[in-house]
C-alpha cells in the first residue's frame, strides 16, 4: 500500500465552517491532518481553541513551508481569491468552500490549477454535504448528462419551508435560518438568489464543461415571492422552490437559470424541506437519479471540506474532463419559459414580450396570468423583478419546440377550439 501524504493545514477563517472543521478534525485523528494555524480577521473575539493557534497575519500560513495545504473558509470574494492565488503559487494544495470567490474567477482559477500542477478542490462550495462536484466531474460522461435540476440553497429552502408550512414570516423565517449558521453573512446572497446562481455556475462546469460567468445566467431569488403564490402552488398540488436547472437542448448547447419553480409532489424535489438540498440527474441509460442531502449549516459543510482533505492525501485533483477532453458544451439562450406571474398593476407587465398568454385574472388585488416568454426577453428587461412583481417557472417549464406550438395554436384558434 502506497504511503499518504501527511497534510499540515493552514487554515483561513474561523466561522461557521472554520470551527466546524476544527471540531470535525479532533474527532477523526485516522486522517493524519493537523491544523498549525488559523488565519482570522478579527482577534478580539472569545474562539473555542487555543489562542495560539491563531493569527491575523496572512503570510505567516502563506510562506509557511511546512504547510502544505491552505483550507480557505472565508466569506470575502475578493480576500479569497488573493489566498488561494497566493496558496497554490506558492507550491500549496487549497480546498476552498467560497462559491462566490470561485464563481466568479473561474478562468483564472483553471489557468492557475494548470500553471502550478497543484489541486485546488471545492465540494463544499455547492450543496454542501451531497457530494455532486466529485460526482458531476468523475461519474457523468458528457454525452450522458440529459439534464440536472437541483435545490442548491438551503436558507432560502428553509426559510420557504417555513413560510408555507409553519406560517413563519418571511422576516422570522430569516432569522431563524442566520441563527442556525445557514444564511450568508449578508442574507440578501441567499434570498435574492446570488448564492444559488453562485453554486450553479461551479456545477455547470463539472457538469457540461462550461466556464460561465454567473452575470450571464438568468437569475432570481424568493423575495417576491407571495403568499397567494402560495395558495395558487397548494390549490394545484405543487410547491414552490427556488430550482436551478441546466438542459441539454435539442438545438445543441445547454439552457441554464435559477428560478422559483412550480414543483409537482411526484417530484424528488418536493421532499426536499428545511435546509436540505436535493440533485436530480437525468442522463441516457440511467434514468432519473436523486441525491439528497443537508445543503448548509457547520457541521455538513465542514464533512464536505474534510472529503476534500481526505482526498488530498491521494493528491486527487480534478481533471475538468468535460472542458479539456470532451468538447464542452456552451450555454444556449435560445429557449421558451412557460411561466406564471403575479402582479399588482397591470400597468407593469409588458404583454407584448410574451409570445402568447394562457390564462389571465385581473380581478382580484393580486392579479395574475400563465403565459410563455422568450428566456432572452427576460434576460433583456427586468420588469419581473420589480413592483412587488412576481414569476415563478411552471413545472414543465422549459419550451424548446415553440414553433411547433405556435402553429398548433394557431389550427386551434382557426378550428374555433380555442
Ligand atoms: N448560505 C448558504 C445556503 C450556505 O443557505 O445554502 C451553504 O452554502
Amino acid at each position: 500500500m502506497g504511503e499518504h501524504k501527511e497534510l499540515v493545514i493552514g487554515l483561513f477563517g474561523f466561522g461557521v465552517v472554520g470551527e466546524g472543521l476544527y471540531k470535525v478534525l479532533q474527532q477523526t485523528p485516522s486522517l493524519k491532518a493537523t491544523i498549525k494555524q488559523v488565519c482570522i480577521k478579527h482577534p478580539g473575539k472569545t474562539r473555542n481553541a487555543p489562542e495560539e493557534l491563531f493569527t491575523t497575519n496572512r503570510d505567516a500560513l502563506l510562506n509557511d513551508p511546512a504547510i502544505n495545504l491552505i483550507v480557505e473558509v472565508i466569506d470575502d470574494a475578493i480576500a479569497g481569491f488573493e489566498i488561494v492565488s497566493t496558496a497554490l503559487k506558492n507550491g500549496k494544495d487549497v480546498v476552498s468552500s467560497s462559491k462566490k470567490m470561485i464563481a466568479e474567477n473561474l478562468p483564472a482559477l483553471l489557468e492557475l490549477q494548470q500553471k502550478t500542477g497543484r489541486s485546488l478542490l471545492y465540494e463544499s462550495s455547492a450543496c454542501a454535504s451531497i457530494p455532486v462536484v466529485r460526482n458531476l466531474e468523475e461519474y457523468y460522461d458528457n454525452d450522458l448528462l440529459h439534464s440536472i435540476r437541483a435545490i442548491v440553497n438551503g436558507s432560502t429552502n428553509f426559510i420557504l419551508t417555513k413560510i408555507f408550512e409553519e406560517n413563519l414570516s418571511f422576516k422570522d423565517a430569516l432569522l431563524l435560518a442566520q441563527q442556525l449558521g445557514f444564511a450568508e453573512s449578508d442574507p440578501t446572497l441567499d434570498v435574492e438568489g446570488f448564492d444559488a446562481l453562485n453554486k450553479w455556475t461551479i456545477l455547470l462546469l463539472h457538469a457540461y464543461g462550461i466556464v460561465a460567468h454567473p452575470e450571464h445566467i438568468l437569475f432570481n431569488g424568493i423575495q417576491n415571492i407571495a403568499k397567494s403564490d402560495a395558495l395558487v402552488a397548494k390549490a394545484r398540488g405543487q410547491q414552490i422552490k427556488l430550482v436551478a436547472q441546466a438542459k441539454k437542448l435539442i438545438n445543441g448547447g445547454v439552457g441554464a437559470y435559477v428560478l422559483p419553480q412550480f414543483v409537482n409532489a411526484d417530484s424528488p424535489l418536493s421532499f426536499v424541506k428545511n435546509e436540505y438540498n436535493g440533485v436530480v440527474i437525468e442522463s441516457g441509460f440511467a434514468d432519473q437519479q436523486f441525491f439528497y442531502g443537508k445543503g448548509a449549516g457547520s457541521f455538513p459543510t465542514a464533512s464536505a471540506v474534510l472529503s476534500d482533505i481526505s482526498a488530498l492525501r491521494y493528491e486527487y485533483r480534478y481533471e475538468y474532463k468535460k472542458l479539456y477532453h470532451h468538447k464542452p458544451h456552451q450555454l444556449n439562450d435560445a429557449i421558451y419559459l412557460k411561466v406564471f406571474v403575479s402582479f399588482t398593476e397591470l400597468a407593469n407587465i409588458p404583454k407584448e414580450d410574451f409570445e402568447w398568454i394562457e390564462e389571465w385574472h385581473a380581478q382580484e388585488s393580486r392579479k395574475y396570468l400563465s403565459g410563455v416568454i422568450a428566456l432572452q426577453k427576460l434576460k433583456q428587461n427586468m420588469w419581473w423583478k420589480e413592483n412587488g412583481t412576481s414569476l415563478i417557472v411552471e413545472a414543465d417549464g422549459i419550451i424548446e419546440d415553440i414553433e411547433e406550438r405556435k402553429l398548433k395554436k394557431k389550427s386551434l384558434e382557426l378550428a374555433g377550439l380555442l
